[in-house]
């Protein structure tokens, strides 16, 4: 068969003013010849485009209603920069952007640094009733000159009945704070993760260490621990007096009562994460969102991560860990040091659990 014989040959037909068909256009009219593989091409070619635009309104709503499978969830706001919302709908079932704003937190996540906090604050940001703040705002502590008004702009937006919540762990340990957070909101509530107050003032040696210039000679945790002289704990190194948990929350206590704080176990976090989770969920007052299934174990990093959905392909997941600034190796402790430092901490601790009611395995 010659190739002439395989065209199909359209003629437009171009209507009239008054909607009929022209009868003398066939002569008239341009013709348009198109092959049999070249309306293949062009099906194809519209039927691709259709599902790119298909896709990419979907992934949009999804953004919007599936907070926990998108990146949104890591850094507090959507790569797309597009607002986020609830899953469930409950509240919000015709999603009005215009309802979008920002608002000062309920909750604030007050310490203790270098206890597991970020981690704490990205796995809170999994369930869709919450909004965190990306960056610590340390508005209580030092930026409380700024007023309420500043606050709220460091904040995210929100859907009315999402929890607004923030972190800023130097909040434990600063003076001023627990009297400027009772004015604000008396009956906000307040989470603190602890961990082993040795295993923290390591970890927060580290992270001062590696703040410095040239943190390779910066001494050994054991030279600030212990005073040179006297060979006893230095009691004015910060990263001790940051673990003197029982101190620090005393002042917290003369302003709050115990059933506005939740406290949480920085151990228990890195191990069983999802377990944490749920006591936390339980406190806020919350549906149970966050399960196991979205943590994955990274056995490089030695730490759990999150399941995440990948930015373009919400059905596939991908890991997000934590920064690398998160979960160091920590170098051994020389064993007396270790054990003077357990001794000057006992005493604390042990008051720590009788005013809280609870024990931690330190
Ligand atoms: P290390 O780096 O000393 O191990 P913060 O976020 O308050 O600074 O706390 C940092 C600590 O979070 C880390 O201290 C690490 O032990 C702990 N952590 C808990 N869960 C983690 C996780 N899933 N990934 C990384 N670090 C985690």
């Amino acid at each position: 068969m010659k190739k002439k014989d395989t065209m199909v040959r359209y003629t437009l037909v171009p209507d009239t003013e008054d909607g009929n068909v022209s009868s003398n256009c066939l002569s008239k009219c341009p013709k348009l010849s198109f092959s049999k593989s070249k309306i293949i091409v062009f099906v194809v070619i519209l039927a691709i485009a259709l599902g790119i635009i298909l896709l990419t309104v979907s992934q949009s709503n999804t953004w919007i209603f599936t907070k926990n499978m998108t990146d949104c969830l890591v850094d507090g706001t959507c790569k797309s920069g597009k607002p986020r919302g609830r899953i469930s709908g409950k509240h919000h079932s015709k999603l009005d952007k215009s309802q979008y704003k920002k608002r000062l937190p309920q909750v604030l996540v007050i310490g203790a640094r270098k206890a597991g906090t970020r981690a704490l604050l990205r796995f809170l940001n999994l369930h869709d009733g919450i909004e965190v703040a990306r960056h610590e705002s340390h508005f209580f502590d030092r930026n409380f000159d700024n007023g309420y008004d500043w606050y709220k702009e460091q904040m995210p937006e929100s859907l009315p009945g999402q929890i607004t919540l923030e972190k800023t762990p130097n909040y434990f340990v600063d003076l001023n704070v627990p009297k400027r957070v009772y004015t604000f909101n008396s009956s906000i509530k307040l989470m603190l993760i602890l961990r082993n107050p040795v295993d923290r003032a390591l970890s927060d040696y580290l992270q001062l260490k590696l703040r410095e210039k040239d943190p390779n000679k910066v001494p050994p945790f054991e030279h600030y621990v212990i005073d040179p002289v006297s060979g006893e704990i230095n009691k004015s190194y910060s990263p001790l007096k940051r673990s003197l948990y029982c101190k620090h929350l005393e002042r917290w206590l003369e302003y709050f009562n115990l059933s506005q704080i939740l406290f949480i176990d920085g151990e228990k976090i890195r191990v069983r994460p999802w377990e944490e989770m749920h006591h936390v969920e339980n406190f806020l007052g919350l549906d149970h969102q966050i399960n196991k299934s979205q943590f994955v174990f990274n056995a490089t990093k030695g730490f759990y991560c999150m399941k995440v959905a990948k930015p373009n392909f919400p059905w596939k997941t991908r890991e997000r860990c934590l920064s690398p600034a998160k979960g160091r190796v920590h170098p051994e402790i020389d064993l007396d040091v270790e054990k003077k430092l357990e001794d000057y901490f006992r005493p604390c601790n042990n008051k720590l659990f009788e005013m809280i009611g609870r024990r931690y395995d330190w």
